[in-house]
């Protein structure tokens, strides 16, 4: 059976519950976010509950065009306005010093706010339908993979979350790369779709890299984030047929996420080939590794993809999926 895409209906539907304080689920072209009206400070509250979140954690505030910038954000340096205009709607969040009235509850108690303008035509219909801020996280529980289609939010939140707009599956996969810009350097907080390189060229300047303080600041940047609950590990190509050869000696049942390595192996081992390219591995990877999570397996093994530039979101990830003991 095939899923239809929310409707107009769908969407004034979703608006009204956001009015009313309720937690919409909605694509984005990232994944799917967990949304809630973000100036109602119970509204959001309901996010962090729903998602077992610890609430000094910030959320990004959706807007729905740059227009909007202002009555979110002051001191806004040029840079937030080159960026925002290049790649806005699209998958990047910036950090800037909030407006005064900006929820503590919405960004963690601190003095800056996340903001960003999604490229998905049914957030920018809710978005325009609700005619305000909308926060929202991954639609996840805390610490777990991210959903890129409407049928893992169901499996993540169950009733927990009110209503869900269907957009089929996220066209990017991987969250939003997140800049703050709220302090003297700019600083790259989460890799993303965007790469570090097209930012760096487009603003003439270098990114400063995450310090130790943005690892309170985003909780993307912490160990064991986007995470399956199997034990899933890293292998370079070379040494996984040895790996596996032992593992299937031993009688594990294992998941093998494969990037290049065509192996010769029986039906202990699930297989996932992984498109070879970067962005279509991205677009797949969050589905693939939440199959293999649902298998029972003792352990996922991850084919270490190439370490390039356009690799760095998806290296990110599987670096904190497998960062386990
Ligand atoms: O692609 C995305 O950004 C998706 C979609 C739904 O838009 N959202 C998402 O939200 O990934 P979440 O909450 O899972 O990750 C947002 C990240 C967190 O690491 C959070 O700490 C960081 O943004 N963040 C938000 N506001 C911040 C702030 N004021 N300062 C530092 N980091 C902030
Ligand atoms: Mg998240």
């Amino acid at each position: 059976m095939s899923i239809l895409p929310a409707n107009n209906a769908d969407i004034k539907h979703a608006a009204q519950l956001l009015q009313q304080g309720r937690l919409v689920a909605f694509p984005t072209e990232t994944v799917y976010g967990l949304g809630a009206d973000a100036s109602n400070p119970c509204a959001v509250n309901r996010i962090f509950q729903a998602k077992g979140r610890p609430a000094d954690h910030p959320l990004i505030v959706h807007i729905s065009n740059i227009d909007k910038l202002n009555d979110w954000a002051i001191n806004i340096p040029e840079a937030a306005k080159i960026l925002a205009t290049h790649f806005w709607p699209g998958p990047l969040a910036l950090i800037l010093n909030k407006q005064p009235g900006v929820l503590l509850e919405v960004t963690g108690g601190q003095d800056t706010v996340g903001l960003r303008v999604p490229n998905h035509p049914i957030a920018l219909a809710l978005l325009k339908t609700f005619n305000g801020g909308i926060a929202a996280p991954s639609a996840n529980r805390f610490c777990r993979i991210s959903p890129t289609q409407s049928n893992h939010v169901k499996a993540e939140l169950g009733n927990k979350v009110d209503f869900i707009l269907e957009g089929g599956s996220c066209q990017v996969g991987v969250e939003s790369t997140i800049i703050d810009l709220s302090g003297d350097n700019p600083t790259l907080l989460r890799p993303g779709h965007i790469t570090r390189l097209e930012i760096e060229t487009l603003l003439d300047t270098e990114l400063s890299i995450n310090s130790q303080q943005t690892e309170i600041r985003a909780p993307g940047m912490m160990a064991l984030h986007y995470a399956p609950t199997t034990l899933a590990k890293i292998y370079p190509s070379e040494l996984l047929p040895a790996i596996v050869g032992k593992l299937c000696y031993d009688r594990k049942k294992i998941g093998l996420l494969s990037y290049k390595q065509q192996l010769n192996i029986n039906s202990q081992v699930s297989i996932i080939n992984m498109p070879k390219e970067a962005n279509t591995y991205a677009q797949n990877l969050y589905a693939a590794l939440r199959e293999l999570d649902s298998l029972q397996l003792d352990l996922i093994l991850i084919e270490q993809p190439p370490e390039s530039e356009l690799w760095q979101a998806i290296n990110d990830r599987l670096f904190k999926a497998t960062s386990r003991e």
